[in-house]
């Protein structure tokens, strides 16, 4: 039995809900802050500084000391697995990643002994962010999720519909199902060591959910978030887990139930009526503000804000955005947010 913590946001996640939700902000540490741009420079990537972790810690913390927000999340990215796994992995200015796709043969490649240790960075950084951060103060291990890792392991870079992931499971079924094992296998591990280390909760970040069919849903989606569930808390019992399979619409009660998650995020476009009837009532769900009303602010922000505050009063909720803030996003919307969602 975990203790009885006094994490707001962690205990959310465990089903107690708050007189007001805590509220943390996907991608919250990243360029719409100058400190960011600033740390940013001093790493000749993006990568690097992911694996360094003096300056990964800075980054981590950069918003918690502009906002009153209730957790850190680790700075790192979810495509560190493929590069741990051997596979090139670059992130090139205004294109987002870029990979070298893999094919039948590359996946027989990877390099699945040395994973963790090529990690030992990123996992150096939760240490370091565990004795900093106030009692109070949630922190956030995540992973990506074996589907969505391996639609950018195979297409190579960001795709809107996943096309060459989408067909590659099907027409090559075994060696599909190979690198999804090795994806499942190996986020286990790295999300075991994140507890090890100190994280309080991990989110599993599954963005591409959308676009499948059931019998793709179940088999790219839905088991290999379960296998992760499974092994993480054979090694970590009770481990405190939120899944987020952006997209996932009509599937998400299915998602919640088959996975075991603690917590389900909700993406932007999940109706809010939806979300409260649909889904069980005691389970804790995270979400779901578009990024682009916190980009506009004013009443288009605030009328929505109220709308999901009424929405989710009677449940456990953590706020968040339906997505990733993005760059535009001016800082005084951000204050304002974190107001709103604290005092009202
Ligand atoms: O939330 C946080 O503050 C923690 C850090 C974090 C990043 N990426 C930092 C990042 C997390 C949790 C992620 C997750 C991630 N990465 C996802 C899942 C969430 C989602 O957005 O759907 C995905 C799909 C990725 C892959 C990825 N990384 C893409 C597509 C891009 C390019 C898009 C962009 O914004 O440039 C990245 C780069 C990235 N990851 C940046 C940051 C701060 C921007 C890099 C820069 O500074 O240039």
């Amino acid at each position: 039995m975990r203790p009885v913590t006094h994490k707001p946001l962690l205990d959310t996640v465990l089903g107690r809900r708050q007189e007001r939700p805590p509220i943390w902000i996907m991608r919250q540490a990243g360029r719409y802050l100058p400190e960011y741009r600033q740390t940013r420079t001093g790493a000749k990537d993006f990568l690097e500084l992911c694996y360094t972790p003096d300056l990964a810690v800075e980054v981590t913390l950069q918003p918690l000391r502009r906002f009153d927000l209730d957790a850190a999340i680790l700075f790192s990215d979810i495509l560190v697995i493929p590069d741990a796994l051997g596979q090139k992995v670059r992130f090139a200015t205004g294109e987002g990643p870029l990979l070298e796709a893999l094919d039948v043969k590359g996946i027989d490649a990877l390099e699945r002994g040395g994973a963790l240790d090529h990690l030992a960075p990123v996992l150096e950084t939760v240490r370091r962010l565990r004795a900093v951060l106030p009692a109070e103060k949630t922190l956030i291990g995540f992973c990506g999720a074996p589907w969505t890792v391996a639609t950018y392991m195979l297409g190579g870079r960001g795709s809107p519909d996943q096309w060459v992931a989408r067909k590659f499971a099907l027409e090559h079924p075994e060696a599909f199902d190979k690198l999804i094992d090795i994806l499942v296998a190996t986020s286990i591990d790295y999300l075991v060591a994140q507890f090890e280390a100190g994280a309080d909760v991990v989110q599993i970040f599954e963005s591409w959910a959308l676009n499948l069919d059931d019998t793709s849903f179940a088999r790219q989606v839905m088991e290999p978030n379960r296998r992760i569930v499974e092994g993480v808390r054979q090694r970590v019992p009770n481990a405190p887990i939120i899944g987020f399979p952006r997209g996932a619409a009509g599937n998400l009660e299915r998602y919640a139930a088959a996975t075991g998650v603690n917590a389900l995020g909700i993406d932007f476009a999940t109706p809010l009526d939806f979300v409260r009837t649909q889904l069980p009532p005691d389970l804790p769900v995270q979400g779901n503000l578009d990024p682009l009303r916190l980009v506009v602010g004013g009443e288009a922000m605030e009328s929505q804000v109220r709308a999901i505050l009424s929405a989710f009063d009677n449940r456990p909720h953590i706020f968040n955005l339906g997505h990733g803030i993005v760059p535009e996003t001016p800082i005084a919307h951000v204050e304002r947010l974190v107001e709103l969602v604290k005092r009202g």
